[in-house]
């Protein structure tokens, strides 16, 4: 008889926790008991695990008692102070948060990259950030090839990386705008000065920001210090030059990247794509004579990190520009977790 464990989901109630339970189901985990944490906010609320009511319990000291393994994603602060209580009394915490991901004694963990790593854990394992899983996934065969010497990534990260709160705000500044009368030729959107309640820094119904996460004293943000540190220790190499610029856009759900790499060995694309189409937890989109390549609107609720548009630069000895979709809540989260979880 297979063993059951007992599972804790903290912040159930977000993006990530909603993901983390149809994933669950999905999966076929061997659950025996689940447990479903968020703030007092939620406490008493109902969420539905198979088809049976659960109730939402608050957060606190004794919520880990009896559970094997936590599932962690209601920001750092949370896990900061509750990831080492929850590993305490026995379970293994699996943390979607930035809080312990560079904690050289907290393994950094993908499972189709750096499986290994796990077993060096000490109650805690961190899932990285979710723009930075679906790039490694498909860099490292890449790099295991041909050694990838540097990377210059741009992200178009879907308005759901930053929470509910963040989808709330661009579904209601969209309704706004829907329903102002305008006159193409002369509109200025700015001028709307819509009501919507705000998460993001400014406006993201028809706008862009390139804004995620604070910013740090090199003047990048934390987010885009965050791909560049958690893919060397992913990767496990911290030759690997790294520069990114992430922008939020208005999608609401799977991140975009545009990423060039320069590699030591010189590959053409069609040896890029054929070590793509072997490999594991990647689909390879690139049919250009059909229009087709990988689109955020595709890729949701899918598992894959998907990969289109790749081709040689032109500009360099040996360039490859890919660009690679997935959605953030699930490859760039739960499900990176859950898998986690199966490992160990
Ligand atoms: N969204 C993504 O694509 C993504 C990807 C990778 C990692 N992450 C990480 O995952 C975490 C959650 O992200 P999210 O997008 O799911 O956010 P979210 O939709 O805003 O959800 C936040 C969750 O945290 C809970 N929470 C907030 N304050 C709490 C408290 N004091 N005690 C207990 N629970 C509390 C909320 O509960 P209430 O409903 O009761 O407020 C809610 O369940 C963050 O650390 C984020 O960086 C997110």
């Amino acid at each position: 008889m297979s063993k059951k464990y007992n599972v804790a989901i903290v912040g159930a109630t977000g993006m990530v926790g909603n993901e983390f339970i149809r994933i669950l189901e999905e999966r076929n985990f061997p659950l025996k008991e689940i447990r479903l944490l968020a703030s007092g906010r939620s406490k008493g609320k109902i969420l539905q695990f198979k088809g049976k009511d659960y109730k939402v319990e608050e957060l606190g000291k004794d919520s880990f008692e009896n559970i094997d393994i936590a599932l962690f994603s209601a920001g750092a602060g949370i896990s900061k102070e509750f990831a080492p209580i929850a590993a305490r009394s026995g379970a293994v915490v699996i943390d979607n948060s930035s809080a312990f991901r560079m904690e050289p004694d907290v393994p950094l963990v993908v499972p189709e990259v750096n499986p290994q790593a796990i077993k060096k854990h000490q109650g805690i394992i961190a899932n990285p950030n979710c723009s930075t899983i679906q790039m490694v996934v498909v860099l490292k065969p890449i790099h295991d090839v041909a050694n990838i010497k540097r990377i210059v990534v741009s992200t178009y990260q879907s308005t759901s990386g930053w929470g509910k709160e963040a989808v709330d705000q661009l579904w209601q500044e969209t309704e706004e705008i829907s329903n102002i009368k305008h006159q193409t030729s002369s509109i200025k959107v700015k001028d709307l000065k819509l009501k919507a309640k705000k998460a993001l820094p400014y406006q993201i119904a028809f706008n862009l920001i390139p804004h995620i996460d604070i910013f740090m004293p090199n003047r990048y943000t934390k987010e885009e210090m965050k791909m560049v540190n958690e893919t060397r220790k992913i990767m496990e190499d911290d030759s690997i030059m790294i520069t990114a610029t992430c922008v939020r856009v208005p999608v609401v759900r799977s991140h975009a990247e545009s990423v060039n790499i320069e590699t030591e060995k010189k590959l053409n694309a069609e040896e890029v794509i054929d070590i793509l189409k072997n490999t594991k937890g990647v689909e390879v989109i690139d049919d250009p004579k059909n229009n087709r390549y990988p689109i955020p609107i595709d890729s949701e609720y899918k598992d894959a990190s998907f990969v289109g548009r790749i081709r040689e630069d032109e500009s360099v000895e040996n360039g490859i520009n890919l660009w690679i979709v997935s959605d953030n809540l699930r490859k760039g989260a739960a499900l990176n977790a859950i898998k986690i979880a199966e490992l160990l």
